[in-house]
C-alpha cells in the first residue's frame, strides 16, 4: 500500500493568507497543516508517501520535510501539479509511483482524530475497488455527499445545493490500480476541474465502492471557519477541553 497526499493548488479561499504561500503550510495550532495528513498515513503503517504540490512556494515543502526522517521515514517522494486542474488531476501524476500498487489518498487540508488503520486493513481485505470514509456534518452542501440506499451508495453528488444525505465523502480515498482508468474517462466539471466525485462514481457504476463512518472528529481546513475550527480541535487535544468551547 503507498500513500498519497494531495498539497497543490492556489488555496483561493484563504487569500490573503495563501497569496505567496501554499495553503498546507500554513500552521494548524502547532504544527504546519501538511505534517497532519502525513501523520495519519504513518499511523496507519504506510511509508511510502508521494507528496503532489504546487501553486506558491512549492520548494519550501523540501525544506520544511526533507527526507521525512521526523516522521520515521526513509524519504518522501515530491511531484509538482501546473495550474489547478482538481484532486482527480493531482492524483493522476502518480501513476508512475503507485507501480501498480493500491493507494491511500489524502487532501492535504483533511485533518482526523481517527486512527485510520482499521479502514485500510479493511480495504486490504477487500478483492477489488475502492473505500471511502463518510463523515456525518451540519453543512454537507459544503462537500461530495452521498445518496444511500439503505446501506449503499448509489450516486455521489458533488456540493449539492439540496444534500441527500448528511454526511460528507471525507478526502481520504482509497483505490485499486483501476482508479487511473477511470482519471482517464473523466472530462472537467463546470468549476474546469476533474473532480474526484466522478472517479467515485466510476467505483459506485461497477458495483465496487465500500465505505466506512468516522468515529472521531474530521475537518477540511481550506476556508478561514474550517482553518480556525481546526486549529481549536487540535488544541483541545492537546491542552483538554476548554479550549475555543
Ligand atoms: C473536495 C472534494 C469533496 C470532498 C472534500 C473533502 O472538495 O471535491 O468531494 O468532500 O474535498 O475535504 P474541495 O475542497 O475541493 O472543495
Amino acid at each position: 500500500m503507498k500513500g498519497i497526499i494531495l498539497a497543490g493548488g492556489l488555496g483561493s479561499r484563504l487569500r490573503p493568507l495563501t497569496k505567496v504561500t501554499n495553503k498546507h503550510l500554513l500552521p494548524i495550532y502547532d504544527k504546519p497543516m501538511i505534517y497532519y495528513p502525513i501523520e495519519t498515513l504513518v499511523r496507519a503503517g504506510i511509508k511510502d508517501i508521494m507528496i503532489v504540490t504546487g501553486g506558491n512556494s512549492a520548494g519550501d515543502f523540501l525544506r520544511l520535510l526533507g527526507n521525512g526522517s521526523e516522521f520515521g521515514l526513509k524519504d518522501i517522494y515530491y511531484t509538482y501539479q501546473e495550474g489547478e486542474g482538481g484532486i482527480a488531476d493531482a492524483l493522476k501524476l502518480c501513476e508512475h509511483f503507485a507501480e501498480g500498487n493500491r493507494v491511500v489518498v489524502i487532501l492535504g487540508d483533511n485533518i482526523v482524530q481517527d486512527d485510520i488503520s482499521p479502514y485500510v486493513r479493511r480495504f486490504e481485505q477487500q478483492d477489488s475497488g475502492a473505500r471511502i470514509l463518510l463523515k456525518a456534518v451540519p453543512d454537507p452542501e459544503r462537500f461530495g455527499v452521498p445518496e444511500l440506499d439503505g446501506e449503499r451508495i448509489v450516486r455521489i453528488e458533488e456540493k449539492p445545493a439540496q444534500p441527500k444525505s448528511g454526511y460528507a465523502v471525507t478526502g481520504i480515498y482509497m483505490y485499486d490500480r483501476r482508479v487511473f482508468d477511470f482519471i482517464r474517462r473523466i472530462k472537467p466539471s463546470n468549476r474546469g476541474e476533474l473532480e474526484i466525485t466522478d472517479v467515485n462514481n466510476h467505483y459506485i457504476r461497477e458495483g465496487d465502492l465500500h465505505y466506512d463512518v468516522l468515529d472521531g472528529w474530521w475537518t477540511d481546513a481550506g476556508q478561514f471557519e474550517s482553518l480556525f475550527n481546526a486549529t481549536q480541535l487540535i488544541a483541545r487535544e492537546r491542552l483538554g477541553t476548554g479550549i475555543g468551547s
